[in-house]
């Protein structure tokens, strides 16, 4: 079976490699689609900790079970699924354990066409979506569902901000907030994405690259009691200037790298929480699929390639106009 290693530093290739051996416990997934993250590209770069080479990357994937070892769980035979990429998140709901990993670094991910999987990673497909669609939601919908509504405290009749709207993340926070009835606002660096977010319903959006005064755009809308950013940097305190009192900044990356300062007069003063967010426990994953079958939720999706081409993709995770996912068919 082909899968797609990472094989030195900075070195991705597509391998031909045994199919792994069913074991006790474990289910052998057929692929039908996986989807790219920022993450996949960090990996590549060496930029994550515990990097190992030889493994087969990927943290999101959709297919059918073709086999499972133990008699007891062979109902899954046939089924189709989504993957639930967390691995050992452990028995505090706020907070993942020590042992916590991600599959795809450095558990075998699903970048594959034969995964290998412990039976309660598998999760029934939502019924309305194709495995294209399926595929990009485990990693992107997870972290999104957990930022917006655990640590976000997401309610009907906010306003809320999601930055970077051409985000695999951020598409998923902007869908989920306007699903649950809040009033939803965009950034993003480009003028296209703007006129896509606006046609999908944002209330109103930035372009980060070409304006810079947050506070007087904002301020005639009454300000956001929630904002949620991955790209962190000094626009943090732009974001601190627009939140109403008793607002909250929830941050689950920081592409941009940190800020050279923070306003923590205006912080205290308005009573506002910056508040960090990494991805989600195994109830929030099973509340998300829910949620996006409930609300009958359709992932945005950049692009779908052939698995051949999945090496060579790596390079467009950056792109400037890419919007939602890029997704394989395997
Ligand atoms: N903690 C976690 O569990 C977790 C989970 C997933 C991802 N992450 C991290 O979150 C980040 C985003 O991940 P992703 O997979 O969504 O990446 P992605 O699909 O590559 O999205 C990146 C987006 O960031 C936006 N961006 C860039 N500069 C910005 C700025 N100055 N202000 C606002 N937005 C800006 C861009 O939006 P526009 O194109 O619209 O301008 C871009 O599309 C990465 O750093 C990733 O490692 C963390």
């Amino acid at each position: 079976m082909k899968a797609l290693l990472l094989t030195g530093p900075g070195q991705i290739e597509l391998k031909d490699i045994p199919i792994p051996e069913v074991t006790t416990g474990k289910a052998l997934v057929k692929m039908k689609a996986a989807a790219l993250n920022r993450r996949d590209d960090w990996i590549r770069e060496g930029k994550y900790p515990r990097i190992q080479y030889g493994v087969t990357l990927g943290s999101d994937g959709a297919g059918v079970v073709e086999k499972v070892f133990d008699d007891i769980h062979k109902a899954w035979v046939g089924q189709e699924v989504v993957i639930n990429p967390n691995i050992d998140w452990g028995s505090d709901p706020e907070v993942q354990s020590k042992n916590y990993t991600i599959l795809g670094m450095p558990v075998n991910g699903t970048f594959t066409e034969y995964l290998l999987v412990n039976i309660d990673r598998l999760q029934h497909k939502p019924f309305h979506l194709d495995f294209l669609q399926a595929a990009t939601l485990p990693l992107g919908g997870l972290t999104a569902y957990r930022a917006l509504f655990r640590r976000g405290g997401l309610r009907a009749g906010m306003n809320v901000l999601i930055s970077g709207f051409g985000g695999g993340v951020a598409q998923f926070a902007f869908l989920f907030a306007q699903a649950a009835g809040a009033n939803v606002y965009i950034t993003s660096g480009s003028d296209e994405k703007i006129e896509k977010a606006l046609k999908m319903g944002a209330k109103g959006a930035f372009n980060y690259k070409r304006q810079n005064n947050y506070e007087d755009l904002w301020k005639t809308r009454g300000g956001f009691d929630l904002i949620i950013d991955s790209a962190g940097g000094d626009q943090l305190n732009n974001y601190i200037k627009i939140l109403r009192p008793n607002g909250r900044i929830v941050f689950y990356g920081a592409t941009n790298g940190l800020p050279s300062k923070v306003d923590l007069y205006r912080m205290f003063w308005n009573q506002l929480t910056l508040q960090g967010s990494t991805m989600g426990n195994d109830s929030e994953f099973n509340e998300m699929l829910s949620f996006v079958s409930q609300h009958k939720i359709i992932p945005v999706v950049d692009s779908i390639r052939p698995f051949s081409k999945i090496a060579s993709s790596f390079a467009d995770i950056t792109k400037p106009n890419k919007v939602g996912k890029i997704v394989f068919q395997v």
